[in-house]
């Protein structure tokens, strides 16, 4: 079953605060320009991925683990130290089983959206950078990382996992492996 856009902005109100929901809409808003500016041709699922990226941003930590586990998600040592990956892995998980959208693709753009991994496809990487560069966004560079994605969705994928690395190494919080395969593959190119 495909999901359309109308369907996930329901979803997404239903289970979100206003704030968050508002930042749901602006990524989605974000991918579907990224999509455009990118040439990626499936500018509604881009526009519905980004809609369902923090689907369950604000669902309770219990009960994301009662979804873990009913779910059968297996956490890794850094997942389970990390609770701000949860909403991503569990939320993906929340879309395909509870929703039932079948498209891996969108799945995986929810899976991926916090950590990014290598061999991330255009819809994964459009999501990434879109979350961090959305109109909502206000940290400090966040106009020159938005000029960097219409250019290259890959330099503001590296500027971006930089920042996230230079924030957690600050914090001396643990780097997941998927993060750091993505950068060091990002540094091949
Ligand atoms: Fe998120
Ligand atoms: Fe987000």
């Amino acid at each position: 079953m495909r999901c359309t856009l109308e369907r996930a902005r329901a979803e997404a109100q239903k289970l979100q605060s206003d704030k968050r929901f508002l930042h749901s809409c602006a990524v989605s808003a974000q991918a579907r320009h990224l999509a455009e500016c990118h040439h990626f041709e499936r500018v509604e699922k881009a526009e519905v991925a980004g809609m369902l990226h923090d689907i369950c941003r604000d669902v309770e930590e219990s009960y994301l683990l009662q979804m873990q586990e009913d779910f059968g998600i297996i956490l890794n040592n850094v997942e389970k130290r990390s609770p701000q990956l949860w909403h991503a892995i569990i939320g993906s998980a929340y879309v395909e089983h509870v929703m039932h959208e079948g498209d891996e693709d969108i799945i995986n753009a929810i899976h991926f959206h916090t950590t990014a991994r290598a061999n991330m496809s255009r819809l994964e990487k459009i999501v990434y950078v879109a979350d961090a560069t959305s109109e909502d966004r206000e940290y400090e560079n966040v106009q020159f990382v938005r000029e960097l994605a219409d250019m290259s969705l890959e330099a503001a994928m590296m500027y971006l996992l930089k920042q996230t690395f230079d924030q957690l190494l600050y914090n001396f919080e643990p780097l997941h492996s998927d993060s750091i395969a993505a950068y060091n593959e990002l540094t091949r190119n």
